[in-house]
């Protein structure tokens, strides 16, 4: 297994010289992901986003590309599966949904929602961080979605890739929640002392919008289910030390 980081390869250019031969699967996670900062710069953000998944189904290898929740607008009230008109509402769920074509046909999609895991940035740990620093932390409690852990993630695309599946695939935990009712949740999980404030996403002001509601599920037989989000974040947080 080869992993490669931006230093090794810049995915807004074509890989050379191509691998020979090609690899036997490609995970391609390399992403624009500073959805607010897509707004200012939807071309770099399509540059990454879009080229960056072209090139890397140009490999010629079997291709997971993962896409998000953000391809939808939040309008629907009952979970979205795959079948559901993509409209993004925000520069990054564009060039995502671009993405998905991108990478073509005979490609594994994934779209999956609110990662979080024991590295790199995410809600989680920012949450351990400022509940640590601050007595009250603010956070938004109108939009809902499925936080998902990227163990959990990763074992069910494990299972998907050695199947051979192609195809858009809605692979998200089970159960959802609001922004401040997972940093509730960490904080009690964590034992932290530190008071959540429910804001609206209108007074928080972000410059990207964000769907209301992007609980994402799979309408297909054999989709694999992922463990409810509350028992994901407890693994993440055991790896992590904290409990
Ligand atoms: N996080 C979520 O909640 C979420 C939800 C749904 C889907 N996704 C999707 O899941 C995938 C992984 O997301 P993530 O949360 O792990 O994102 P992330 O933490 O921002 O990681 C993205 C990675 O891509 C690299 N990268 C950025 N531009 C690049 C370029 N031009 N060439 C090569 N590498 C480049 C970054 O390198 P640097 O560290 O050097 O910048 C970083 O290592 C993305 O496709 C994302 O759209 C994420």
């Amino acid at each position: 297994m080869t992993a490669l980081t931006r230093a090794d390869w810049d995915v807004t250019v074509p890989l050379a010289p191509p691998p020979a031969p090609p690899p036997d699967l490609v995970l391609h996670a390399a992403a624009w992901t500073d959805v607010d900062g897509a707004e200012d710069d939807p071309q770099e953000a399509a540059a990454v986003n879009v080229g960056g998944t072209r090139h890397a189904a140009e490999l010629g290898a079997p291709l997971v590309a993962f896409s998000t929740d953000y391809v939808f607008d939040g309008s629907k009230r009952a979970p979205y599966v795959e079948s559901d008109r993509a409209n993004p509402l925000s520069a990054y769920g564009r060039t995502k949904l671009y993405a998905e074509g991108a990478a073509g046909e005979n490609s594994l999609v994934v779209r999956s929602s609110w990662l979080f895991g024991p590295t790199g940035h995410n809600f989680v740990r920012t949450m351990l961080r400022l509940g640590r620093e601050r007595d009250e932390v603010a956070v938004v409690d109108d939009q809902f979605g499925c936080p998902t852990y990227v163990g959990h993630l990763a074992a069910a695309v494990r299972g998907l890739a050695d199947r051979g599946e192609r195809g858009v695939w809605h692979l998200a935990a089970a159960g959802e929640c609001n922004w401040f009712e997972l940093a509730q949740a960490v904080f009690e999980a964590a034992g932290i002392e530190c008071r959540v404030r429910p804001i609206s996403t209108a007074e928080l002001g972000r410059p990207a919008p964000r769907p209301a509601y992007s609980v994402l599920r799979s309408e297909r037989e054999n989709a694999p289910q992922l463990p409810h989000w509350r028992e994901g974040l407890r693994a993440c947080l055991a790896e992590l030390g904290e409990i």
